[in-house]
């Protein structure tokens, strides 16, 4: 989806365009820890797949970053119209608009990618989305390539934190669907996908950054 919005007629409205993006506080928060543990893995890379970009601020904030990569982000058709809205106003050669990609389907995308990013994604979605989401990451990642995965995780079936524990009741409550994933499962599906752990950080607010990578 191509966005006019620096036609004429729009850039009147140019200036109301921000404030009617959603935006997301969290993101504001958590996208310099992020941006620390990217840096460490974005080396000589030149494309990243971003999935459930949401309000886009991570994909505005990081292809700011790194300049010489190509930041594809996507999320599912309902969200690409006010994604597109904020990719737009950024105006940076490097932010490609979003492409729809709904991980339930089995066709994402036709490129790879050397990275594939996700953000405070997999509690949203529901169980069976996740697991279609490591079914996908093969089609789509480059052999060596990389996947990282923020956002919070219970291990051993335990919550790290009593306000993780309320967070997965709170998400429970909006979409029995919803809810913090556990670490072992996703890392069963990875390996699965064919997919190595190689780092497992500790992030701020009781998040963790996931770093695997592709055994092939
Ligand atoms: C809480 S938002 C996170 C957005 C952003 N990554 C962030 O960190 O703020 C969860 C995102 O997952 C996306 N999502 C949910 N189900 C999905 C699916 N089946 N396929 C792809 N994205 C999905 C939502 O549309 C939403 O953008």
């Amino acid at each position: 989806m191509k966005l006019h919005l620096y036609s004429n007629e729009n850039s009147r409205n140019k200036s109301n365009v921000k404030s009617q993006l959603p935006f997301s506080e969290a993101c504001e928060k958590n996208k310099t820890p992020i941006l620390n543990v990217l840096q460490k893995h974005i080396t000589k890379q030149k494309t990243v797949l971003e999935v459930g970009s949401g309000s886009g601020q991570h994909a505005v904030f990081f292809a700011e970053q790194f300049r010489d990569l190509v930041w594809q982000s996507s999320d599912i058709l309902e969200n690409l119209y006010s994604l597109n809205l904020r990719i737009e106003e950024s105006r940076l050669p490097n932010l490609p608009n979003a492409m729809a990609i709904n991980v339930d389907n089995a066709v994402w995308s036709k490129d790879k990618y050397e990275l594939i990013f996700t953000a405070n994604s997999l509690h949203i979605m529901s169980e069976k989305s996740v697991k279609n989401f490591f079914v996908g990451i093969p089609r789509v990642l480059k052999n060596s390539g990389l996947v990282l995965i923020y956002g919070p995780f219970r291990y051993k079936g335990k919550f790290t934190t009593e306000s993780n524990a309320e967070f997965d009741n709170w998400l429970k409550a909006r979409n029995s669907n919803s809810g913090i994933r556990s670490f072992e499962l996703i890392n069963t599906l990875a390996q699965e996908a064919g997919l190595v752990l190689v780092e497992d950080n500790d992030m701020p607010a009781n998040n963790q950054l996931l770093v695997y990578a592709k055994t092939n």
